[in-house]
């Protein structure tokens, strides 16, 4: 019989999780104002809010975080991260962050202008807020099967190419600052992009002689699923792909909290010395010395090794795995999820979990609020409230798809922790038409209002 794939790593430090009563959490959330932003950690009890900073970071790490160099210029550690971006992204530019919506706010600063558009695939909430705050616009043109969950697409975060071609045509070239491709794409479900479309993305922005940018945060989980789904890739080891994913970038802007495996930081990365220039004036005003930029050095010299952690098949595998295990455990209880599976996350399909709610009930909050209860799980919506309200119209806006997105730290939890989270969102789906009504808004801000919104029981 063939040995079943473990973790390629044991542990050697835990962190106690609190229990909690179901009466305790249904008053925790209600003085959170049902907004699972406002609970604090120890009233959860296995937080999937995000994969982003949670991660457990290895011994090498830690041991690199010792002779972390903390000048404020010139710093070693600014040169140990400058070399892995070199050697396992291949850009001979760039400049850290505090963390991914930092490199966006510096990049932006020089790229993005008053009525520009931005095509790309499914752009992040905070890509878009900062598209949207300089009054530009993001457009999506990501393919359609990405948003209809039941459909099976290996690469359900490709783009679109007629839909980008039509947007390259009707705007003159002087109102598309660059196309940005994220990868994988969290918001139609943590789904990557296959190498043949990054190729004719690239293709296309050549004929129309625009850059491209890559949202980069899972960009190695991105490659995992290049591997194991796209012919001819088979073969090839994660840090082969990643460099060939990345010939078809001019410019990359990172969360080093998903792929990197540091709890924060970001970075902008490019292959334009003039572009560098440019964005090293707005990195100085806003994030700090082009050396640190908001870093430590502690947290570069950390990034530097989780880059080359992060691009190992073994740890991938055992990631990817875990959230397949969820998946699966999911589907096996008829829970509605998007597949494929993501790479970070399971995404429940809130509107197929509960079909009797309407959308202006906010349906994907209604079961985040209610796994909460069932278990002390905090997940996150994707979905009506994080789509915000359309700028110019103020009028809510109601993505294709409400997800309950469950974000899986990397490194953290056990497949024990994941069978809580599989029966607990099966209790609530046996009981699913008990959940009469869902939320109404009493306080929310004009951009991003996700984080800080404060919601009423319907
Ligand atoms: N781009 C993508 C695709 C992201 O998922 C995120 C963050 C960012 C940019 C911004 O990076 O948080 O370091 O400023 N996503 C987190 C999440 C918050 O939960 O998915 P950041």
């Amino acid at each position: 019989m063939e040995l079943p794939f473990s973790e390629p790593y044991k542990i050697k430090m835990v962190e106690p999780l609190k229990r909690s009563t179901r009466q305790e959490r249904e008053k925790w959330i209600g003085e959170a104002r049902y907004n699972l932003f406002n609970l604090r950690s120890d009233q959860v009890f296995i937080d999937l809010l995000t994969d982003s900073g949670t991660g457990a970071m290895s011994d090498r790490q830690w041991s690199a975080m010792m002779i972390g160099d903390e000048s404020y210029a010139g710093a070693s550690s600014y040169y140990n991260l400058k070399n892995s971006v070199k050697n396992i992204l291949g850009f001979e530019y760039f400049l850290p962050t505090h963390q991914g919506r930092a490199a966006e706010n510096v990049l932006f600063s020089v790229m993005v202008k008053e009525k520009d558009v931005v095509p790309g695939n499914s752009h992040f909430d905070t890509t878009k807020g900062h598209i949207e705050f300089r009054k530009a616009s993001a457009i999506d043109c990501t393919i359609d099967e990405a948003f209809d969950t039941t459909v099976y697409h290996p690469f359900k975060g490709n783009i679109d190419l007629i839909k980008l071609e039509n947007v390259l045509r009707q705007y003159p070239k002087e109102r598309i600052p660059f196309l940005i491709v994220t990868i994988t794409c969290n918001s139609s479900g943590g789904q990557p992009v296959s190498m043949e479309n990054l190729s004719q993305v690239s293709a296309l922005a050549k004929k129309y002689e625009l850059p491209v940018v890559f949202d980069s945060a899972r960009f190695a989980e991105n490659a995992y699923f290049i591997k194991t789904r796209e012919s001819g890739y088979e073969n090839k080891t994660i840090k082969e792909i990643v460099k060939e994913m990345f010939s078809y970038a001019d410019c990359m802007t990172m969360s080093s909290k998903k792929d990197g495996i540091v709890n924060m930081g970001g970075f902008i990365a490019m292959k334009n010395e003039e572009l560098f220039k440019k964005a090293s004036v707005f990195s100085i005003m806003f994030e700090g010395f082009i050396t640190y930029g908001g870093m430590s050095g502690r947290d570069m010299n950390a990034l530097a090794v989780g880059l080359d952690e992060g691009t190992e098949f073994d740890y991938l595998n055992s990631r990817i795995s875990q959230v397949a295990f969820l998946g699966a455990r999911l589907k096996e209880f008829c829970v509605p999820v998007q597949e494929p599976f993501g790479g970070h996350a399971v995404f429940v399909d809130a509107k197929k979990f509960l079909p009797h709610l309407s959308v202006e009930e906010f349906v994907a909050q209604t079961l985040a609020i209610e796994l909460y209860v069932e278990a002390g799980v905090r997940g996150v919506e994707i979905g009506t409230l994080m789509a915000d309200r359309d700028p110019v119209t103020r009028e809510n806006r109601y993505p294709a798809l409400e997800l309950l997105r469950l974000a899986i730290p990397r490194r953290v939890y056990t497949n024990n922790h994941m069978e809580v989270v599989a029966v607990a969102m099966k209790n609530i789906f046996d009981r699913r038409n008990e959940i009469r009504r869902g939320y109404k808004i009493i306080s929310e801000v004009p951009i991003m209002r996700h984080f800080t919104v404060e919601l009423e029981k319907l």
